[in-house]
This record gives structure tokens, C-alpha cells and sequence, in this order.
């Protein structure tokens, strides 16, 4: 805040409670008992409803009063009075890091504990999966869904189709350093809009058996085994994903299909070591294969 505005509020806010310690005072000294109002200064209403210019009750003033030193203790205390911080030198960020280092000493404990545990042993450990729940829910339900299914882009992680593997150590890697699926823009590659027509055919033909007679055949071969295997089942150092499952991360529709081959694709997974740590990391790993396996039932 610029120290104009800053001076422009403690003006303003000294001033205002100057008004309103007056204004008690001013109406303080008109203090006067029944006897002294004089008949004339009274407004009298249907014959005998008298409005008269009573001060304010005692008690009531009280409260006013001791609004007003709080609001003055206060402002000496806390931060309100422009740029002035305030005595206890409070702020919001100190109190979030003070309950963030709270939290830390209460849960660190336990999540180290969990995080020197093998993925098996967390997997049978009630409390552990319910912390992976809730972590599942705070850092990973946004992208991958509540029910972890996934949505068009974001993979399921609980049909047992992977694209890096659904080991626990390869799910904590992705969890840890992200990852990131590079499939290039083909479509100038492989011709004209009939060639391109013919792979998408081909593409959803896969899941049947590879017709290795069909011309599209050969340009698999040429453009796309090197990342998606020579029989398409895909390769999970690489993350390009299986052909030949009824698995699809972008869906199976011919234009999905197109539009990946044409434009490329790039799913991003963040990585989520510098946020959420070790501990946490492996504790999820675990309950995300956990995921896995009863999706794989
Ligand atoms: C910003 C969105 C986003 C968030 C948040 C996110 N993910 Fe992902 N995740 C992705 C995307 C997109 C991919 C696929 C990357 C690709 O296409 O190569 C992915 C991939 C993965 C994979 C690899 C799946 C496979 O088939 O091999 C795992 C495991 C995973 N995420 C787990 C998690 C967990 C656990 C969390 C929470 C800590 C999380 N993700 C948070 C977007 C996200
Ligand atoms: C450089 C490696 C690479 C090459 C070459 C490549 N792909 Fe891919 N492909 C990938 C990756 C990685 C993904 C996953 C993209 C993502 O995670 O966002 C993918 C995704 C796809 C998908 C989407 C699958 C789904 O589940 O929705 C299709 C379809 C596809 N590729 C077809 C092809 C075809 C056809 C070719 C050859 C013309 C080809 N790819 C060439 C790496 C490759």
C-alpha cells in the first residue's frame, strides 16, 4: 500500500472513532431528569404518547465505550491502522506457516513412518489407505477423477492398463517426477487425407487382429512402431499407450483418432515431489495400486 493511502486510513479511522467518542459525550451532557422537560420541548402524539429527547441508557453507553477501547487496543495490537503492524507483528502468512509447522510435527511422524513401508505392507494397513484417500482426493481428484477413473486425457487408474507401468515403484515415479507423453504430429508424414483416413481405419481395426496386408500396415510399421511396438501393444518407457486393448486415453471415435495423429498429443502428469514429499508420495503410491488391482478383478 502506497503510504498516501496509508495515511488517507489511519486519517480516517482516527477521525471516525474521535466522531464517536464525541458523539457519546455530546449526548452525555444532555443528560437531564424527567422533571427538567419542560412540557413545551415534548412532542405529544394521539393525547398521550410523549416523544421526548431522552439520552441514550446507561448500559448501552457502557457497550459503546468499551467498543471503542477495544477498537483502539486492537488497532495497537493487530495490523488495520494502514501500514502500521500492529504490536504482536501478526501477519496471515505467519499464522498459515505456524499451523502448517504444526500439522508437519503432528503428522510427519506418521507419514515417515508410512513412507519407509514397502507399497504390500501399506496395502493391508486400514489407516493407510484411508490417508491415501484423502490425499488421493486433495492432490490427484481434480485431474484424474473422484472415483479415479479418469476422463478423456487423464488415465483411468483403476482398469490395470497402464501407460508407465502399474508396479508400485513405476506408479511413484509418476507421482514423484510427473510424466509427459510425447506423440508427434503425423499427419504430414503420412501423406495425404486418404492415408491418413486409411491408418485411422487401421487403428481401430487393431483391436481385432492387424491386417498386415492392408497398405496402412506398412506405414505403422514405418511411423508408428518405434513408439507404439510392431504389434501396437505400445511401450511403457515411452508411455504410448496399447492400440490393441479397449483402452483409449482420448477415446475411440475416428476423429479423436485423427485428431492425435494429425495434431499430436502431449499429456502432461505433473510431478508432485516438491509438493507433496517422499512420504506422502509413497503412501499414494500404494493406495493408487491398490486401485489397480481391484480394477483388474
Ligand atoms: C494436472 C492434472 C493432474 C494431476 C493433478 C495429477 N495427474 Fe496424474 N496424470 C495426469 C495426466 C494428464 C497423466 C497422463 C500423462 C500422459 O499422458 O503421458 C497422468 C498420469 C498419471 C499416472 C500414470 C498412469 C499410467 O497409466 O501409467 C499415475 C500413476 C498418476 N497420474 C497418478 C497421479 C496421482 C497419484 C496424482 C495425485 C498426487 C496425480 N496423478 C495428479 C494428470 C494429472
Ligand atoms: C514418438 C513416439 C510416438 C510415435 C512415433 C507415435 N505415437 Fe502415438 N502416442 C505416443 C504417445 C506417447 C501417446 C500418448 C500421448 C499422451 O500421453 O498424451 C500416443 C497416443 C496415441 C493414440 C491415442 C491412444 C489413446 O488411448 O487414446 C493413438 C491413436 C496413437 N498414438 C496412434 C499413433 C499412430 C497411428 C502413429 C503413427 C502414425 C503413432 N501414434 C505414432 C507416442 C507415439
Amino acid at each position: 500500500m502506497s503510504s498516501a493511502w496509508s495515511w488517507y486510513i489511519i486519517i480516517g479511522t482516527v477521525l471516525t472513532m474521535l466522531a464517536c467518542f464525541w458523539l457519546i459525550v455530546w449526548t452525555n451532557r444532555q443528560r437531564q431528569s424527567d422533571a427538567d422537560i419542560k412540557e413545551s420541548e415534548s412532542h405529544v402524539w394521539d393525547e398521550n404518547i410523549r416523544e421526548l429527547n431522552n439520552p441514550l441508557p446507561m448500559w448501552w453507553l457502557g457497550l459503546y465505550v468499551i467498543s471503542i477501547v477495544f477498537s483502539v487496543g486492537y488497532l495497537v495490537v493487530y495490523p488495520g491502522l494502514g501500514n502500521f503492524e500492529g504490536t504482536a507483528a501478526w501477519t496471515q502468512e505467519g499464522q498459515y506457516e505456524r499451523e502448517v509447522q504444526r500439522a508437519e510435527e503432528r503428522y510427519g511422524p506418521i507419514f515417515a513412518r508410512y513412507g519407509s513401508m514397502a507399497a504390500h505392507e501399506l496395502i493391508g494397513d486400514p489407516q493407510a489407505m484411508r490417508i491415501g484417500q484423502s490425499l488421493y482426493a486433495n492432490y490427484c481428484a481434480q485431474c484424474h477423477g473422484s472415483t479415479a477413473q479418469g476422463a478423456r486425457g487423464f488415465p483411468n487408474l483403476t482398469d490395470g492398463a497402464w501407460l508407465y507401468g502399474g508396479s508400485p515403484e513405476a506408479i511413484e515415479l509418476s507421482i514423484l517426477n510427473g510424466r509427459m507423453g510425447i506423440m508427434p504430429a503425423l499427419g504430414a508424414a503420412l501423406g495425404g487425407e486418404s492415408e491418413i483416413d486409411a491408418m485411422v481405419a487401421y487403428v481401430q481395426s487393431l483391436p481385432d487382429g492387424q491386417d498386415t496386408a492392408s497398405p496402412a500396415h506398412m506405414k505403422f510399421v514405418t511411423f508408428c512402431s518405434a513408439c507404439h511396438g510392431a504389434d501396437g501393444r505400445g511401450n511403457q518407457a515411452l508411455g504410448a499407450p496399447s492400440l490393441v486393448d479397449d483402452n483409449w486415453l482420448y477415446g475411440s471415435s475416428a476423429a479423436e483418432i485423427r485428431k492425435g495423429i494429425v495434431e499430436g498429443r502431449n499429456g502432461v502428469m505433473p510431478a508432485h515431489e516438491a509438493l507433496i514429499g517422499r512420504d506422502r508420495a509413497r503412501i499414494l503410491s500404494a493406495y493408487v495400486y491398490g486401485l489397480g488391482q481391484s480394477g483388474a478383478e
